[in-house]
């Protein structure tokens, strides 16, 4: 936390002090690119146990720093963790991402039982605390959950989606029933982000994967409001816990989360224009972002040449480097410590 702030770049950097080197770390760092995950992922059974075996998670979350030191160490844990603790059926087929039992808008919303939610994520805490005794003390600890409108749409979809046809449709037609789910999320997510914070995070990432498939007044009301609101109840209890918002895809309507008065921090996704971000977003939060993952895969001159230009355009001030989305399962582990050995070398 903040006292910490001193020995801590990356959350120094997420307090609004410019930090060189540039803090850096990578959304999705730890998992299937790397032979030391699959290896647990294997002794533990599934994704999900993994999720919720301590012990086996606070070691995933530290593989990729021991390879790469990274300045911010995240939670292993998943997005769909929040559903699943509300007693939504839940499961990650091989090569088939995430099936959930389908919300239909005319089932009864699950009920919030706070006390027993907390508990079934109690193994999540544990990793926190772990995560903590182990990790080096310029380490920062990342917590995080997603937005309320993309674990929604997992939710009424029952899993991925391409055109998010059942979760428009009701928040379109029937927006005060389904501005119950987004206040269910809000209010469960709010409390899983808290529990984090008490059990060790020193700062939280929201991801609005989806958010980029709304536009105008549906993105205002249900990405940025439920992000804000949830951002607003964590600064009233933890004012110095930097909140970092991730909507990806929304263009232009970054300015609306980099303006928000209860978001401190956001991430970019790999389509916004640098030399935009930097007039129109930086004056008003810390940016972090925002290498397409794509590099990663190439890897050599290329990839190197566009991190420089990303460092080159956005360090001047706080920022945080780090990708435009998560690692893909196919990039080489060298590519990522050629990146990481670039990134701690740089200076303006
Ligand atoms: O960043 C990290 O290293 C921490 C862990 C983390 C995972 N998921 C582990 C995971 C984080 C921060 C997430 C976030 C997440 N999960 C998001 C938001 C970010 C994004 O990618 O847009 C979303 C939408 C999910 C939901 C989810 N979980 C999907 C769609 C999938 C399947 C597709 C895929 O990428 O594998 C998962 C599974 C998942 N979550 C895996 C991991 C390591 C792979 C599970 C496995 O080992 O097979």
């Amino acid at each position: 936390m903040n006292s910490e702030a001193g020995s801590k770049p990356l959350l120094s950097a997420l307090a609004g002090e410019a930090q060189t080197p540039v803090p850096f770390w990578y959304m999705r760092q730890a998992g299937r690119y790397l032979p030391e995950y699959r290896k647990l992922r294997a002794e533990a059974g599934s994704f999900l146990d993994l999720c919720y075996a301590p012990d086996l998670a606070v070691e995933v979350s530290l593989q990729p720093l021991r390879r790469y030191a990274m300045d911010g160490v995240i939670l292993f844990a998943d997005i769909l963790l929040v559903p699943h603790a509300l007693g939504v059926g839940l499961g990650y087929a091989e090569g088939e991402g995430p099936q959930l039992e389908a919300l239909d808008r005319r089932d009864p919303l699950p009920r919030y039982e706070r006390e027993k939610f907390l508990a079934h994520l109690s193994p999540i805490f544990e990793t926190l605390r772990g995560i903590n005794a182990v990790a080096p003390a310029t380490a920062t600890v990342i917590g995080f959950a997603g937005a309320p409108w993309t674990v929604a749409t997992y939710m009424v979809e029952g899993g991925g989606s391409r055109d998010f046809a059942k979760s428009k449709s009701w928040a379109f037609q029937d927006p005060q029933s389904f501005q119950k789910l987004i206040d269910l999320l809000i209010d469960t997510t709010t409390d899983y982000l808290l529990a984090q914070i008490d059990a060790g995070a020193d700062t939280v990432q929201i991801f609005d994967s989806w958010a980029g498939v709304l536009l105008e007044t549906a993105l205002r009301r249900w990405s940025l409001a439920p992000i804000s609101e949830i951002a607003r109840r964590i600064r009233q209890k933890y004012p110095d816990v930097p909140v970092i918002a991730f909507p990806r895809g929304v263009g232009t309507a970054y300015e609306w989360f980099a303006r928000d008065a209860n978001i401190s921090a956001v991430s970019l996704d790999s389509t916004v224009a640098l030399g935009w971000a930097g007039e129109r977003l930086q004056p008003h939060a810390v940016l972090q972002g925002n290498l397409d993952p794509q590099f990663l895969v190439s890897g050599g001159a290329a990839m190197l040449e566009e991190a420089e230009r990303i460092l080159m355009a956005l360090s001047g001030r706080p920022f945080v480097f780090n990708l435009g989305h998560g690692i893909v399962p196919q990039t080489p582990p060298e590519h990522v410590a050629a990146l990481s050995q670039f990134i701690a070398a740089w200076k303006t």
